[in-house]
């Protein structure tokens, strides 16, 4: 991160501090449903009102096609304001008159909240001329938002190249973490890629493998590798096309010198449903009628104690089908496991993407994992070697 130019840097008094950050929070009936990506951001709003800067916030929300209510920001800025503890005014427009009229109110230490980028497709656009109304209302840009980093878009890219550009105390956090787990790990590092599809993770499997010791297989996505294998797995979600990919993987994996750790039992049902009869088979062992629901129990002692004899863990994606008792087990137990060495100082662990952060807060473990990246998408590419363009704008010019 010292390639980095942070809020140590920054020269805030006064200033017009044009702050992206990440409300794309869920919402039911007006509510913020789960506040965690709003409790991340406020330490950088706090510091920058404290230390005297005007803080303009810009945010995207949801995916509108032009200007829609229903996705306006404001009831977000409301949650903001109870989160920081302080009053959060809103402007009904990111640009022109309605913004500028706003800001021109504020006062050092004020924080305000400009309606959704995206209300203009020369957000996602990236497009110059808006990037250039974005750059007229602040003095300074400064990114905190990760998990929008994987876009290019005007307010989380474009205004890197028109203002003094400085990364906010969660961007900071979440790369040094990241970077921590892949970048310079300590050895010997273990992947958890759980999930449904081979090929979804296609990339993010080829990266892994060169960056990590271990690659621990979970989810359906481990039927594919058990059906390359040439074990039956009945009527279990697979991906039959993707059986040569998944025994290339195994093949680059020894050839490299990698371990890649796959269920040696699992729990089988008839039906994908919560509470379906279930059994343990053998990989084996799986009827025709039978479907792969989630690890037996040796799997889940097979996997903690490769976890134990590592010293960095990065975890993406679930074990079973976690959303249904008991096919959570396998997911709940190694995250356990993963939590109580994590809290022994035994290893690093960061986890993130999609439905991981809901995996681990139902375990119970996400407070005691030494990371939890609040990003889907970006995280994913992070995993998967690509560079995000909200964070190569931060790197110091
Ligand atoms: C997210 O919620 O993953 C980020 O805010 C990015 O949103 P997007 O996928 O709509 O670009
Ligand atoms: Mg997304």
């Amino acid at each position: 991160m010292s390639q980095f130019r942070t809020l140590d840097q920054a020269d805030l008094k006064n200033k017009r501090v044009l702050v992206r950050v990440d409300l794309n929070v869920p919402m039911d009936n007006g509510k913020v449903t789960d506040a965690t990506r709003i409790e991340r951001i406020a330490p950088t709003i706090t510091e920058i009102a404290n230390k005297g800067g005007k803080v303009i916030l810009l945010a995207h929300f949801g995916r509108p096609k032009g200007r829609d209510p229903k996705e306006s920001l404001k009831p977000v800025a409301a949650a903001v304001a109870e989160i920081i503890k302080r009053p959060v005014a809103f402007a009904d427009d990111c640009i022109g008159d309605v913004a500028r009229s706003a800001i021109d109110k504020m006062k050092p230490g004020d924080i305000l909240c400009l309606e959704n980028t995206r209300f203009y497709k020369e957000e996602e656009k990236n497009d110059p001329a808006f990037v250039d109304k974005l750059a007229a209302l602040g003095d300074i840009y400064v990114n905190d938002a990760f998990s929008a980093a994987h876009r290019a878009h005007a307010s989380t890219e474009g205004l890197g190249h028109k203002l003094p550009t400085y990364a906010g105390r969660t961007m900071q956090a979440e790369v040094e973490a990241l970077s921590k787990a892949l970048e310079a790990p300590t050895r010997p590092v273990a992947a958890v890629a759980g999930g449904a599809k081979v090929s979804t993770k296609l990339d993010l499997l080829g990266n892994l493998l060169d960056k990590v010791d271990v690659l621990i297989i979970g989810g359906a996505m481990a039927n594919t590798f058990l059906l390359a294998l040439g074990k039956p797995v009945g009527k279990s979600l697979v991906e039959a096309d993707l059986v040569s990919t998944a025994r290339d993987i195994m093949d680059k994996a020894k050839a490299k010198g990698r371990e890649i750790v796959l269920p040696v039992d699992v729990v089988v049902a008839k039906e994908f449903k919560a509470h379906a009869p279930s059994r343990v088979a053998g990989i084996d062992d799986v009827a025709a009628d039978e479907m792969i629901l989630d690890i037996g129990p040796r799997s889940i002692e097979y996997v903690v104690s490769v976890l134990a004899r590592c010293k960095t863990l990065v975890w993406n994606g679930p074990f079973g089908a976690f959303e249904m008792e008991p096919f959570d087990t396998g997911t709940i137990e190694a995250a356990e496991a993963a939590a109580e060495l994590t809290q022994a100082g035994k290893i690093v662990s960061v986890a993130g993407g999609g439905d991981t952060v809901a995996a681990l807060n139902a375990a119970g473990a996400a407070d005691r994992f030494s990371y939890v990246s609040t990003a889907g998408g970006a995280f994913l590419e992070w995993l998967e070697g690509k560079s995000l363009p909200g964070v190569e704008i931060l790197r110091a010019k």
